[in-house]
């Protein structure tokens, strides 16, 4: 019997000598792949700084959707920053 979560966090970073040659949306679309298909969760989240907008356009491209935006939600760079909040849900 499964239970009621059934959901996965995602995070991602590409060495900045690598970026830009489509690793990081290749990789995202796989794993949004494996986890529908092998694993079969119903959900997965990400979230994004609101100026990422490359790594917004990488979950986009995947077929995640805003579902909001966190105050204060994680400490990047020593300050606790806005995120916008994604997900993507995978079975009905
Ligand atoms: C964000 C990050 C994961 C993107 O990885 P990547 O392998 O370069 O991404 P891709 O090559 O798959 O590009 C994805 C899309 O975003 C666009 N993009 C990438 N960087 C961008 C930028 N700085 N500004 C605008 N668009 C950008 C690309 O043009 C591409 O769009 P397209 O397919 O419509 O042309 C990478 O830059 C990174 O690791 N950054 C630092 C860590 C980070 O921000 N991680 C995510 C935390 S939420």
């Amino acid at each position: 019997m499964r239970g009621p979560f059934q959901s996965a966090g995602l995070g991602y970073w590409v060495d900045s000598k690598c970026a830009g040659r489509g690793l990081a949306s290749a990789t995202v679309q796989a794993l949004v792949e494996t986890a529908r298909d092998e694993l079969g969760l119903h959900r997965i989240e990400a979230s994004t700084l609101l100026d990422n907008v490359g790594s917004q356009r990488v979950l986009q491209k995947a077929g995640f959707q805003q579902i909001g935006m966190a105050p204060r939600y994680l400490q990047i760079a020593g300050k606790w920053q806005d995120h916008n909040l994604y997900q993507i849900v995978l079975h009905d």
